[in-house]
């Protein structure tokens, strides 16, 4: 006989089964968005061409810019309703691959990478890496885009032996240009050395079989770690796994955005998944770009639509938050000390590094209470610096009030995080009430 523990794992395991499939079959933003294109098509969303002449009539729609995506379940008079917007990033630091990355030495061919974004390095060594990300070619005649993912781990970036190294658990730092290029293979310089360009061609006629490659001309890939997202804890109470910063907050926007609302079809609800978050938001699909604005003023139609619009307007920027760590407590503000598994966080900054102000923290908490969920909050300490997110840059964009909120979570930055298994749950269930829930006083 099972035990009712045993029930209640089971039935623990198959709720947060599509989560973890979502983190391991997203190992790049492009994935992702094409992960959550999938979703929105099944749910009726139309793929919108941001170059095709767009009427805007109530409907459900979707924008794609290379790892960045919009989509829109649009009511109509935004300029008396407003919008409803979710904002999160679609990208996580990570090793991505140079130009010329295959090289030979010592006996081995290797692969050279450049660190993306903050990442934490020492994480990446020692774990069998996979190789993602999105390939321009060459293909009957025409040049296109393809997706690719070796999914097994061939690449490796072995530690130095500690007998080589006597000093590494004193004093341990890891030069980006030297110690981070990935074993591919044994291999001498000469005719046998392996051809990277061949090597994607296979991958890309295993992916896309009716595909006639001609040339590959670039790529986007990024190294990445092929341990799957998995449960842990004695209690089974978090998930471990790459990319939660920031995938986590995007799968519970589209959580909350394809759920089943009450008020929500009069309303217009817009999730912004932005790329390039972790270097700075400044690109074409970032949230330093014109792409969530420039989505927004078409929706409106012209003239102070859209000015008006924003007035009555809220974003929610959901992004990770820093959980206390129990081994470095003094890292945190005492009496702002987020806790796994105990809510969405609400972010606050006096300096606007998050752009929450009291009105959007209260709007926020008063939608947690509704949705019967407790909720945090963090600042972090006076004598520390703070990060930042695509919250004020959004907010200072568009100029719409802005709430910063995120999960707790262990671990930001390292190639495996840590995070509670029950607040994405609770991060979509607040979610949902923000697209669906009353009438706001904006
Ligand atoms: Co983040």
């Amino acid at each position: 006989m099972p035990t009712r523990d045993h029930d209640n794992a089971e039935t623990h395991a198959a709720d947060l089964a599509p989560l973890l499939r979502f983190l391991n079959e997203s190992p790049t933003p492009f994935h992702a968005v094409a992960n959550i294109a999938a979703r929105l098509r099944d749910a009726g969303y139309t793929e919108t061409d941001e170059g095709a002449d767009f009427k805007a009539a109530p409907g459900k729609y979707f924008f794609i810019r290379d790892g960045s995506l919009i989509a829109a379940q649009f009511s109509g008079s935004p300029q008396t309703r407003g919008f409803r917007l979710v904002g999160a990033h679609t990208d996580s630091p990570c090793l991505k691959l140079k130009p010329n990355a295959l090289a030979a030495g010592n006996g081995y061919a290797k692969l050279a990478p450049e660190v993306y974004g903050g990442a934490l390095l020492a994480p990446w060594v020692d774990r069998g890496l996979g190789l993602a990300g999105r390939v321009t070619l060459n293909a009957d005649g025409a040049m296109t885009g393809r997706l690719i993912n070796i999914a097994r781990p061939v690449a490796f970036i072995p530690s130095l032996a500690i007998h080589l190294d006597r000093g590494v658990n004193e004093n341990r730092s890891i030069n980006k240009q030297k110690e981070l290029p990935a074993i591919l293979c044994r291999a001498d310089e000469g005719p046998d050395f392996p051809d990277f360009n061949e090597l994607l061609r296979e991958q890309l006629l295993r992916e896309h079989p009716r595909l006639k490659v001609e040339k590959i001309l670039a790529f986007d890939l990024c190294l990445y770690d092929c341990q799957p997202a998995e449960v842990v804890g004695l209690k089974r109470e978090f998930v471990a796994s790459a990319r939660l910063d920031n995938l986590l907050s995007c799968y519970a926007a589209v959580e909350a955005l394809l759920a089943p609302q009450d008020a929500g079809e009069q309303n217009n609800n817009i999730i912004a998944l932005n790329d390039h978050e972790e270097v700075g938001s400044v690109s074409a699909g970032g949230a330093d770009g014109p792409f969530l604005q420039s989505v927004l003023r078409r929706l409106c139609g012209g003239g102070d639509n859209l000015a008006r619009a924003l007035r009555h307007s809220m974003l929610v920027s959901a992004d990770n938050a820093h959980g206390v760590h129990p081994n470095y407590p003094d890292k945190h503000e005492p009496a702002h000390r987020p806790l796994l598994n105990a809510g969405p966080v609400i972010k606050i900054n006096s300096n606007q590094r998050y752009a929450t102000s009291g009105e959007t923290a209260g709007w926020f908490r008063r939608i947690c209470e509704r949705a019967g969920i407790p909720c945090q909050s963090i600042v972090t300490r006076s004598d520390m610096g703070c990060g930042s997110t695509i919250g004020p840059i959004t907010a200072a964009k568009l100029g719409v009030r802005t709430a910063d909120i995120g999960v707790a979570q262990l671990g930001m930055h390292s190639a495996r995080e840590l995070a509670g298994a029950h607040d994405q749950k609770m991060l979509a269930d607040a979610l949902r009430e923000f697209f669906g829930g009353e009438e706001w006083p904006f």
